[in-house]
């Protein structure tokens, strides 16, 4: 029986391990992390991730050929592929801090491999790091390898978070990258063989090492880029009586542009873009390409302009000052359908209205208050960090309260302010909601999700990304 550890059970080692296990019932898969909690979470029956589908998956293979444990030596040690996919953020110190990928958890996973090891190993990236990375790995294992031979490939994931079961079953494609010798195609082949248990070959891409690791970085520059480009519009919209969702489909419609990821929003969030952009920038300027660094760190600066210009937007709107006013804040998560907060555009709005002496009123169906206050009273060094390295529990802001629903979020505001397109938020009871406010009563939309007309019937001052007043 084949046998495949991964290190680092987080978003992207969780599903990606549930899923090989249910689509391999020949391969024993287990996921190891430092981190205990998360482990005894992943063997509990709340896992320590809210993804659609991902409880069904875990149950299905779950002590039959997928386990989690803490005991990461024993598990590397016996495996025959060794999958890396702990985090690697943006440094915050030393040379290149705000903007290359901090390798240290990955070296330090590279290096107990190296030291664990007594068998040859596939070590695959699946992490996202910088292009050329696996010369790196491979230099650390190699140098403490005692004769054994290690294949480095790299694997990178495109799994979306709150889609991230139905991409894991459905990939657009699978990426492997390995070395042109016939040791490092025989470790690609061996992989491809784990993938083409339910994923169409002709999706199963393979490319040399340098390639893989680009492409990951490429793909989510591509796709932040898009945003960036349509939030850029948006502005343009608002100045001009222009609507954005009906640039967004007629630009669309355009089969060479095609029409996904051309909603505008408050920003784009998670914890991806932006850090793999910075990253991609930063490996541009140390190849001498200063001006390919600029062009792609617009894409970061437009998405800071845009949550910045909605702060604006709104205080300008509530007649210059929000001091003392309650606000309701719907969603908190980058996304819909996931807890996760890690970037999300939510934290830079609360900050900038409670800079203005608001008062904050949050309901997110995922997540939690404890999250919500670290996340807004926490250092973004301190936030970056894998959870096994925070802070233990911040001081509480008094401005801020955290309330499980939406209509008590909104009772006694002035505003209410949507940050995340969770689908109930498309069918509360606007009415009810405007007779329990103040008045004038606003709303400000940042993910375009409620019926502007029917608002404005109501009676609610609307104003919505991109659309005219
Ligand atoms: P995460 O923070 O959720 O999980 C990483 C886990 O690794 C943590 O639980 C941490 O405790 C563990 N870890 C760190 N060092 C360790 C070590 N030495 N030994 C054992 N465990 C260790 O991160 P994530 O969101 O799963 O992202 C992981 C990587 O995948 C990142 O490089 C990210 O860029 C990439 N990625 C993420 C997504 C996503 O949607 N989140 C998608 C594609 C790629
Ligand atoms: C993104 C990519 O889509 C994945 O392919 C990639 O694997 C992953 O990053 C990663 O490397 O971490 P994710 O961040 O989970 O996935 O979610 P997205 O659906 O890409 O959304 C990112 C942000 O952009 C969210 O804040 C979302 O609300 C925003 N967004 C997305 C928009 O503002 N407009 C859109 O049209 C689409």
């Amino acid at each position: 029986m084949v046998k495949i550890c991964c290190i680092g059970a987080g978003y992207v080692g969780g599903p990606t391990m549930a899923v090989i296990a249910l689509k391999c019932p020949d391969i024993e898969v287990v996921v190891v992390d430092i981190f205990e909690p998360r482990i005894i979470a992943w063997n509990s029956d709340h896992l320590p991730i809210y993804e659609p589908g991902l409880d069904d998956v875990v149950k299905q293979c779950r002590g039959e050929n997928l386990f989690f444990s803490k005991d990461v030596e024993k598990h590397v040690a016996e495996a025959d592929i060794v999958f890396v996919s702990v985090n690697t953020p943006t440094k915050t110190q030393g040379l290149g801090a705000g903007k290359a990928a901090d390798l240290t958890y990955w070296e330090s996973a590279a290096r107990m491999i190296a030291d664990v090891s007594k068998s040859d190993k596939i070590v695959v990236e699946k992490s996202t790091v910088p292009v050329k990375t696996a010369e790196a790995i491979e230099k650390i294992l190699t140098h403490n390898s005692k004769g054994i031979n290690f294949q480095i490939l790299s694997n990178p994931e495109f799994l979306a978070e709150g889609t991230a079961i139905q991409d894991l079953f459905k990939p657009d494609r699978v990426l492997i990258g390995g070395r042109e010798t016939p040791e490092g195609q025989k470790a690609i082949q061996a992989l491809k063989d784990v993938y083409a248990h339910w994923v169409p070959v002709d999706r199963i891409i393979c490319t040399n090492l340098w390639s893989a690791e680009l492409s990951k970085l490429a793909a989510n520059a591509f796709l932040a880029q898009r945003i960036s480009s349509v939030n850029a519009m948006s502005a343009l919209c608002e100045a001009t009586g222009a609507d954005v969702s009906q640039v967004s489909h007629a630009i669309g419609k355009d089969t060479r542009i095609g029409p996904k990821f051309l909603n505008a929003s408050v920003g784009f969030g998670g914890s991806c873009f932006q850090k793999d952009i910075l990253n991609l920038v930063y490996i541009c300027e140390c190849n001498g390409l200063p001006e390919v660094a600029s062009y792609w760190k617009q894409v970061v600066q437009v998405n800071e302009y845009q949550k910045t210009r909605f702060v604006n937007r709104m205080v300008s709107s509530m007649f210059n000052t929000v001091s003392g006013k309650k606000i309701a804040i719907l969603g908190f998560a980058f996304k819909k359908d996931t807890g996760d907060t890690r970037e999300t555009p939510a934290i830079g709005v609360c900050q900038g209205l409670l800079g203005d002496k608001a008062i904050l009123s949050i309901y997110d169906p995922q997540v939690s208050q404890e999250q919500i206050q670290r996340d807004l009273s926490m250092h973004k060094s301190e936030l970056d960090r894998p959870p096994h390295l925070q802070p233990a529990s911040p001081t509480a802001i008094k401005q801020v309260s955290c309330v499980w629903d939406a209509y008590e979020a909104a009772k006694g505001a002035h505003g209410i302010c949507i940050l995340t397109e969770w689908d109930e938020f498309k069918t509360l009871d606007y009415q009810k909601i405007y007779d329990d406010m103040q008045k004038p009563a606003f709303v400000f939309d940042g993910r375009n999700v409620v019926d502007v007309d029917k608002l404005r019937q109501i009676g609610f001052i609307v104003y919505s990304t991109g659309k005219p007043l």
